[in-house]
């Protein structure tokens, strides 16, 4: 069993980035610029954003946070992204998810300039990505397709299923793969899904992005599959100093006996998805000044 080592391989990809802004800042330019709207406490969403911070300053870019109270008007934070739009020193920027329950999620991403859309999730980037055109790819399912690549796990032809269809990881990495170059025939399913087990069962590639703890047991494998596990659970451990431990949506202990293939959780997916933000800002500074 070879375990798919998301820091090792996001620490490859940042590296790569600070390549590209050391050669910019010995160029005169001035380096991209990424932004993170950050609204309430939710303690997973501000260490995602804290971890989004420090890999910016690892790859040498700057970074800035807009913190918003939980009890901001929707009126209120479009116009915070109107303001984004219109900063010229910014390169892209992300609304962290999820949002409190009375912002309309969908009106706010749609108001995002889509050309600074570092996260993919606006519906013009999202077609197009549907289509195959130049655009933006969500952080997630880009870090996903950079693992398989990484380890040199063929997609062509492949019997892939991806459990879970949210709008920023399952739909999205089960239309990419679906396309050239991944070529794999591709079975998305959820939570109205009949005889999982027998799909799991005959995959040669499980992606287990439902968020429920553990869900992927080791009589669900095939031997010999790829497993890659999108689950970020919170746990309460009083053993720990932060009082949680991260549970991801394979049960790890038993599944990777069997498998050729499996992402640790933490260590795996995660690291990907922020080194991959990371790759689409340079891409927005790229694309905004016209350097290939
Ligand atoms: N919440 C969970 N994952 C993500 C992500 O990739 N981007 C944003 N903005 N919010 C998230």
């Amino acid at each position: 069993m070879i375990l798919l080592d998301g820091k090792k391989t996001s620490l490859l990809v940042q590296e790569t980035i600070a390549k590209e802004v050391n050669i910019l800042k010995k160029k005169g330019y001035r380096v991209p610029h990424l932004a993170a709207i950050l609204v309430g406490d939710n303690g997973a969403s501000m260490t995602y954003v804290n971890n989004k911070v420090t890999a910016c300053q690892k790859v040498g870019f700057t970074s800035s946070v807009l913190e918003m109270p939980k009890n901001i008007s929707q009126e209120e934070l479009l116009k915070q992204i109107h303001r984004l739009n219109e900063d010229d020193s910014v390169d892209g920027f992300i609304v962290q998810l999820p949002l409190p329950k009375h912002i309309h999620e969908q009106e706010i991403l749609l108001a995002i300039n889509p050309d600074k859309d570092a996260d993919g999730f606006h519906p013009t980037n999202f077609g197009r990505m549907a289509l195959g055109l130049k655009s933006f790819i969500p952080a997630t399912p880009y870090g996903i397709l950079e693992l398989l690549n990484q380890y040199h796990i063929p997609t062509d032809g492949k019997d892939v299923v991806i459990i879970g269809r949210s709008d920023i990881v399952g739909r999205p990495i089960s239309i990419l793969l679906s396309q050239k170059p991944w070529n794999a025939t591709v079975t998305l399913t959820h939570s109205h899904t009949q005889n999982l087990s027998e799909l799991t069962k005959k995959a040669d590639i499980i992606i287990a992005a439902l968020g429920i703890p553990k869900f992927l047991k080791a009589d669900m494998v095939k031997e010999g599959a790829a497993i890659i596990d999108v689950g970020i659970t919170r746990i309460a451990d009083t053993t720990t100093k932060k009082g949680f431990r991260i549970v991801g949506d394979v049960d790890f202990e038993y599944v990777k006996e069997k498998v050729s293939y499996i992402t640790p959780v933490p260590g795996g997916v995660g690291p990907m998805t922020i080194a991959m933000l990371m790759k689409n800002t340079l891409n927005a500074y790229k694309r905004k000044y016209k350097i290939q």
